[in-house]
């Protein structure tokens, strides 16, 4: 990463539509709300394809309503060999996701994986998948993801301030 360059993150989940977009709604909220748009390039991805082309679940897009954040525009994809090269941190939801991606990248591109949360804090958790679960699942989700969020802006704030910061 050199200074003045954007930093390019890809929220990944199985099916990119429960998680991973909430993730990167939230995220793109604190980044906005920090007035840092210009340095950061923010996307989400499924290591699945089930859901290709599909809004976020309802359930994902209701809890982010709730808190502020529309998720309405977003549509599934599935991550590609090419994201490893255009994104600089590829951040797994769970430790399968982690795995999936490790199988996927080209060895020299490894080093761009991590656990979400891990990343983030410091403490290894997984964000649970709540697609089977219950609808108070999503808010759990939604309450990890945001603080898990606001420690990811922090931690990469000081790391993309450059002389025009
Ligand atoms: P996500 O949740 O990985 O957080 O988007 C899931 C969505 C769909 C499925 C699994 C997890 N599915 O099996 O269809």
């Amino acid at each position: 990463m050199m200074q003045n360059e954007r930093m390019s993150i890809l929220f990944v989940c199985l099916g990119n539509i429960c998680r991973s977009p909430l993730a990167e709604g939230v995220f793109r909220e604190i980044v906005t709300a920090n007035g840092a748009q210009e340095r950061f390039l923010i996307d989400s991805a499924g290591t699945g394809n089930w859901h290709q082309g599909k809004p976020p679940d309802r359930r994902s897009v209701e809890v982010a309503a709730r808190h502020g954040i529309d998720l309405t525009g977003l549509r599934a994809r599935q991550v590609t060999r090419g994201d490893f090269d255009r994104f600089d941190l590829l951040l797994g939801m769970d430790g399968d996701n982690v795995a999936t991606l490790a199988s996927l990248a080209p060895p020299d591109r490894r080093g761009r994986i991590a656990q979400f949360h891990e990343f983030s804090t410091g403490m290894p958790r997984d964000v649970p998948d709540p697609y089977y679960g219950a609808e108070d699942g999503f808010e759990a989700v939604y309450r990890m993801i945001r603080a898990a969020a606001g420690s990811l802006f922090e931690k990469l704030a000081a790391e993309t301030r450059g002389v025009s910061g």
